[in-house]
């Protein structure tokens, strides 16, 4: 296999040129050179084992590579690739997931405009907020993370991000996360849109009170404002429902999905009612991507959609995610270094007493053969979400690998 087995010359010639040619945003190179995946295991260039407790953060839902969305990947690309995706050609495996993803998407929101990512998702929701209210300003949460792009990280929480490149949109206010009356105060006539990740996931795996995403539906509706639900992390089962929003009932007028849309490949959509989104087509041609629903990445999206629902990924996600949280919660009763255990389904959070230890736990679980992460956000919490097809065997086999990697760290 290309990449595999290499010798430590030739590693270490790979990764100074990845330095010297490939752009960095960390000043500290990569920490691992993956190439082998299958279910909820990879493997290094060296052949190393490792299980997969991420999956690419919250991506390969249905696992690394699994055969049926290879499969639809080749059998689409001997096909066709590019083929002008938007404007006058029509590609029927667009329209086949869009029927598919119209089955599993709350009522009424019936309609996608595909996209190649997720920044690019919100980026189509800010558009279409204005274009649907009229209005411009928007009201973000704390703690929140949308993306990279310029529409998307000025409504993104850090300002550490935000200030270099500003000036950013404007009339964008930030509000705490799990406050009504904040909501209240702040969601008015002039209000585009309210957007929000129904569990917050880069700012830490938080999940809201029961009565705050309600509040906010209703809060919307009263003052005429778009509510945009970002389920780009939280879509496609991760949580134990296949959106999010499900937990509360809740439908929102925008609904963005990215990840694992395209079981591995790129792809994000922005959703909404038929009538909003067609207020795209006025004037035509309001918004455009070249590639943005790529034939491959549908074929992939369409695979591995059927997986999630024949295969009952979503009830997988729920029962798996339970078992682990209870694991988790033993081992806190144990060791005081732990401090929370948050999450819904396979999205969640294990949050330790300080940042420091827990680059340290993530480093030594890695070595023993577990992939964990923090989230961008929220270095004090790491995010357990691996593919929902991961085996009771391999759970059991990873918690007691980041056990010990706890127990090693403190
Ligand atoms: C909730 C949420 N929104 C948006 C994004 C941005 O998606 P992408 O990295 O595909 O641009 C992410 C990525 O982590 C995310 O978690």
């Amino acid at each position: 296999m290309k990449y595999s087995n290499m010798n430590p010359q030739e590693i270490e010639a790979y990764k100074s040129d990845d330095l010297r040619y490939v752009a960095q945003t960390t000043p500290f190179g990569k920490q691992l050179a993956l190439v082998k995946g299958s279910g909820a295991t990879v493997w290094d260039v060296e052949g190393k084992r490792y299980l997969d407790f991420i999956a690419g953060i919250a991506v390969n839902n249905v696992g690394h590579a699994h055969p049926e969305v290879v499969e639809a990947i080749c059998a689409q690309a001997r096909q066709s690739l590019h083929l002008n995706v938007f404007g006058k050609v029509l590609v029927p495996v667009q329209v086949d997931l869009a029927r598919q993803l119209a089955k599993v998407t709350p009522p009424g929101l019936d309609k996608i405009f595909f996209t190649n990512s997720g920044t690019e998702a919100i980026e189509g929701a800010i558009k279409l907020a204005r274009r649907a209210t009229g209005r411009h300003k928007i009201i973000a949460f704390e703690g929140a993370f949308h993306g990279r792009t310029c529409g998307a990280l000025s409504i993104s929480y850090r300002e550490v991000y935000r200030k270099p490149f500003e000036p950013l949109l404007p009339d964008v206010t930030f509000i705490p996360f799990n406050d009504l009356k904040a909501a209240e105060e702040a969601i008015t006539d002039e209000v585009s849109m309210v957007i929000i990740e129904p569990i917050q996931g880069e700012g830490g795996v938080h999940v809201p009170s029961d009565d705050f995403l309600p509040g906010l539906r209703e809060l919307c509706t009263k003052h005429g404002a778009m509510l945009a639900l970002d389920e780009i992390q939280t879509g496609f089962g991760r949580t134990g429902r296949f959106f999010a929003c499900e937990h509360w009932n809740v439908t929102p007028d925008i609904l963005t999905v990215a990840k694992a849309v395209g079981g591995g490949m790129p792809l994000g959509g922005f959703i909404a009612r038929p009538e909003v989104m067609d207020l795209l087509t006025d004037p035509p041609l309001s918004h455009m991507t070249t590639f943005g629903g790529h034939p491959v990445s549908c074929a992939a999206g369409l695979a591995s959609l059927n997986i999630i629902l024949r295969d009952k990924l979503v009830e997988r996600s729920e029962r798996l995610g339970g078992q682990i949280r209870e694991r988790l919660w033993e081992m806190k009763k144990k060791d005081d270094v732990i401090v929370d255990v948050r999450g819904k389904g396979l999205m969640i959070g294990l949050e330790f007493r300080d940042p420091e230890i827990t680059k340290v736990i993530v480093k030594h679980a890695q070595d023993l053969g577990v992939i964990l992460s923090y989230g961008v956000y929220s270095g004090g919490t790491v995010r357990i979400s691996p593919p929902l097809t991961i085996s009771d065997e391999e759970v059991d086999e990873g918690l007691g690998i980041i056990e010990k990697a706890i127990r090693l760290s403190v």
